[in-house]
């Protein structure tokens, strides 16, 4: 597929996806969730390809929301379409089974920060702006966000925020656990792909089970979630990374996982 409103870079097994529309602040209109839908589903595919960063071109936005002009046109019936579309795209994010971060550097607003939400961390540049602000325009968040916010961040914040459709910064985004770190803009970018590569050059198995491990937590009980982490640890278990890591550090060297 050509992208008409994506960028895709692959390097080092890191493939980093730029929102690219910065006329309208990277705003996600229907062309570039087709295509964010077509690159994902490209990205975990590729066997090549371990770790993904998603950004937004431009030094403003990250992703200003949903296309309000898209959105403007929308009754009750395509409403429901539009909901459910975004939210497959953003699970199949979510659920990608590859360690996915939002470099999110500048405004992350209703389906913005809502991409920002599904993504497996979230690091910000300096002048990152969160936000559900879709109560101005008179809905609520379609794309996850009131389930993603309230979790990552407890329902009475979330609910402040998407009842009043306040901005919180990247320090108050940081404080309450919304994101991990803290960049300058022009450090952004690097700083992804640094976490990125130390991610990448552990165990293959090891990533990959522990992302569905804690992708699990709000699924499942207590109870069925540890039952479901020994499947999985047992599972690493027999793994050659598991051999490989263990010996290593029983013979006092650095492991060589075969990714
Ligand atoms: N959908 C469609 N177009 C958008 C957009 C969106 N979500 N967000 C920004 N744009 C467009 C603006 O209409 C403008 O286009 P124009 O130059 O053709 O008029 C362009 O992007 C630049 O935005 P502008 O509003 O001029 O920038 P600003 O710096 O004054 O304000 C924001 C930045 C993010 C505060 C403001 O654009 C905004 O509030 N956007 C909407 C955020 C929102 O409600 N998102 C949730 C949607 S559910």
């Amino acid at each position: 597929m050509d992208y008409q409103n994506i960028l895709l870079e692959e390097k080092n097994a890191i493939a980093t996806i730029t929102i690219n529309r910065t006329d309208k602040l990277n705003a996600l209109n229907h062309q570039t969730m087709v295509e964010l839908k077509d690159v994902f589903e490209y990205v975990k595919s590729n066997n090549l390809i371990k770790a993904v960063i998603i950004t937004g071109a431009g030094e403003k936005a990250f992703v200003a929301g949903a296309d309000i002009l898209e959105l403007s046109k929308l009754n009750v019936v395509t409403g429901k379409e539009f909901a459910e579309f975004g939210q497959k795209i953003f699970t199949a994010i979510e659920k990608l089974g590859k360690p996915v971060i939002a470099a999110v550097n500048g405004y992350a607003l209703g389906g913005g920060c809502e991409l920002a939400l599904a993504c497996s961390i979230r690091l910000a540049s300096e002048n990152a702006k969160f936000g559900q602000p879709e109560v101005n325009l008179g809905i609520i968040p379609g794309y996850g966000g009131t389930q993603r916010l309230a979790r990552l961040i407890n329902s009475g914040r979330a609910l402040e925020y998407i009842l009043t459709g306040n901005m919180m910064d990247a320090d108050e985004a940081y404080r309450i656990g919304l994101v991990n770190h803290i960049y300058p803009q022009e450090q952004l970018l690097s700083g992804a792909e640094k976490l990125a590569s130390k991610i990448i050059a552990k165990g293959n198995v090891a990533v990959k089970m522990s992302l569905n491990a804690v992708n699990s937590v709000d699924e499942l009980s207590e109870s069925e979630g540890l039952k479901y982490e020994a499947s999985l640890f047992a599972l690493c278990c027999g793994t050659e990374d598991f051999k490989e890591g263990t010996s290593a550090f029983l013979e006092k060297r650095k492991p060589e996982f075969k990714n």
